[in-house]
């Protein structure tokens, strides 16, 4: 893949699928997500997200009784959604990934605001990492936060340690269900130079 390429199947050609072909994922095209997003960036190399990839009718059932109505079709398309989840308790990880500061854990653990929003940030950021990588691999991807987190908890993370982020429908794309895509904002009306 060449450099315009790869910032089209990234970037500009990529869509955001709602329908998807009948082709499954193989098991390692997925365990390969994981690794190659694992490099992203996360804040003193915290990692908090934490992955399911739900296939099994089993899990699709028990997922879509917690979707909005307008996303069980799509999850009943996608061969594996993924729920992007993370460690509540992500800093007990951080004295091995990320050794130069020994006081970084108990200063986290002592602080549920921070800690909260150390996991929310950086396991949002990996959720990206993982739709970069997965459409790099020549995957499609539907994200989506329309669904009940607390209902999507108790029924996947009863111990309360890990905690539901955002979801993404993976599989290869039907385009002909896509629709026009939306616009962008200008640069002048989202970013500036100082
Ligand atoms: C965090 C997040 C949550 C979203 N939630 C939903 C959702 O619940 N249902 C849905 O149909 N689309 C959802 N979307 C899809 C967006 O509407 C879509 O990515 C956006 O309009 C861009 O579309 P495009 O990639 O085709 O340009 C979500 C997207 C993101 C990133």
């Amino acid at each position: 893949m060449n450099h315009t390429d790869a910032l089209d199947r990234a970037f500009t050609q990529a869509r955001t699928h709602s329908a998807f072909k009948p082709d499954a994922i193989p098991d390692a095209t997925l365990q390969q997500l994981q690794q190659l997003s694992q490099w992203g960036p996360t804040a003193f190399n915290s990692q908090p997200a934490r992955y399911v990839f739900v296939r099994s009718s089993e899990g699709k059932q028990k997922l879509s009784a917690c979707l909005s109505p307008g996303n069980v079709a799509k999850v009943a398309a996608a061969p594996v959604t993924v729920i992007v989840a993370m460690d509540t308790r992500f800093y007990e990880h951080l004295p091995t990934q990320f050794p130069h500061n020994p006081g970084l854990r108990a200063g986290l653990e002592a602080d549920a605001a921070r800690a909260h929003a150390t996991a929310f940030r950086n396991s949002s950021l990996q959720g990206a990492y993982l739709m970069v990588a997965a459409r790099l691999l020549g995957l499609d991807c539907g994200p989506m936060s329309g669904f009940d987190a607390q209902a999507l908890d108790n029924a996947f993370f009863p111990d309360g340690r890990w905690r539901s982020n955002f979801l993404v429908n993976l599989g290869y794309g039907d385009d002909s269900q896509l629709h026009p895509r939306g616009p962008r904002l200008d640069f002048s009306e989202c970013a500036t130079f100082l």
